[in-house]
């Protein structure tokens, strides 16, 4: 039984979805790894590392597909929409995929996906539960951006982050808000502390206080009925526009006085809550930096353009939508060790198995048999069974 890795086609990503680490981890299992040439090169992963780990090497991304009982991919057809419609042809029954496909956001894709018969698995859709964590490769690619966010913000910032007292006089300490303190923003908190600013955080859902100020930053406190806010899942709820209206009154003031301000509010499934108005902006002084890490789902600030950097009012904001690429080394080795995890899960007795009493297997898969199995994405094609 072979996996295939081919090497990712999306304009600009150096991510590979299997670093050579993990190579023996699948050989012990039964798999056999089969690398297209070149697929880890921005990453810094060489193919002589791959052959000395006991992977083979591929010369064409068709052998690869050919070969594979299973492909690993980072972003598939849906998440790659820019070139990923070339593996369709590619893809066979019964062959599985497991990848970012951003099922929710593009369902369309899935449908073509089950139209090869692959059985294709969302990594996006994993849930985020305790057996599950060493699968969840959303959180490695955020704990990877929010580092990077940080390390942006203070490469742009007309000053530096730490106090410093020097013979030229004392420069006080970068002041840093991050706004939605999950694994991104966390990650992003304990960065600027690091470089030594002196860092605030907030979020509706209170339970993230204590996490905050272990991470030795100031949790905002806004008085907002946010009883509610929290999921059964852990995750934020949406709330309404009265709501958010309400956020952003109480938040002006601590966004103006902020010199860096990191945001990476989410809601699961919904578009990001505009938290940060024009009018915001242009409050904060000359020189400030927003980063808006929601950039790809229309942004937490207003002004934000995905993929863009803008200057407005003085104030730089950056929208970046894949950070994670630009840390490829350590973004590649963690996503192959969520990928291997869950692989192994799925493929236990050596065969992928579709077991559907797994909740891990039944969230994450999306096509089988020619079909959209998964139901929330049925529901968004508008088929039945939904
Ligand atoms: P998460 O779900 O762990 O965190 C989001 C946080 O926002 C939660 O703690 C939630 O309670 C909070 N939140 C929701 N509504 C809020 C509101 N109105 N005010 C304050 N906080 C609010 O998500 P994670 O993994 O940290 O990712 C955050 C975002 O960053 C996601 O949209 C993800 O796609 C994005 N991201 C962007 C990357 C890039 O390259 N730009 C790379 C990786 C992730």
């Amino acid at each position: 039984m072979i996996v295939g890795v081919p090497k990712e086609i999306f304009p600009g990503e150096r991510r590979v979805a299997l670093v050579p680490a993990v190579v023996p981890a699948l050989a012990k299992a039964g798999w056999e790894v089969l690398v297209e040439a070149g697929a880890g090169a921005a990453a810094f992963y060489p193919d002589a590392a791959y052959i000395e780990k006991g992977a083979r090497i591929a010369a064409s991304r068709a052998e690869v597909f050919a070969a594979a009982d299973a492909v690993f991919q980072v972003l598939g057809h849906g998440a790659n929409d820019k070139t990923g419609r070339a593996d369709l042809p590619l893809l066979r029954p019964g062959q599985a995929l497991i990848a970012f496909l951003r099922p929710l956001g593009s369902p369309e894709t899935v449908r073509e996906i089950a139209a090869t018969g692959a059985v294709a698995f969302a990594v996006e859709l994993m849930p985020r539960i305790t057996r599950a964590q060493n699968m969840d490769a959303l959180s490695s690619m955020s704990t990877v951006a929010g580092f990077k966010a940080v390390l942006l913000a203070a490469s742009t910032l007309p000053r530096m982050f730490p106090m410093l007292t020097t013979a030229a006089g004392t420069i006080p300490p970068a002041r840093v808000l991050v706004v939605g303190a999950g694994v991104a923003g966390l990650q992003a908190i304990a960065t600027a502390r690091r470089l030594g600013a002196v860092v605030s955080g907030y979020d509706v859902r209170p339970a993230v206080k204590e996490q905050v100020q272990s991470l030795g930053a100031k949790f905002v406190e806004l008085p907002l009925e946010t009883a509610g806010a929290e999921d059964a899942a852990g995750y934020a709820r949406a709330q309404d526009e009265a709501f958010y209206r309400r956020q952003r009154e109480l938040m002006a003031r601590v966004v103006a006085e902020s010199d860096v301000v990191i945001t990476t509010a989410v809601v699961p499934g919904k578009k990001a809550p505009v938290l940060i108005t024009a009018e915001m902006v242009r409050g904060m002084a000359p020189g400030s930096v927003i980063v808006d890490l929601v950039a790809e789902r229309s942004g937490n600030c207003e002004l934000t353009r995905p993929d863009e950097t803008v200057v407005e009012h003085g104030v730089t904001i950056i929208g970046p939508v894949n950070l994670a690429s630009t840390v490829p080394y350590h973004a590649s080795q963690m996503y192959a060790r969520n990928l291997t995890a869950f692989f192994l899960h799925l493929a236990r007795s050596g065969t992928v198995e579709l077991n559907l009493e797994d909740e891990i297997t039944r969230e994450t898969l999306l096509t089988r048999g020619g079909e959209v199995v998964h139901p929330r994405v049925r529901e968004a094609l508008g088929l039945k069974g939904g």
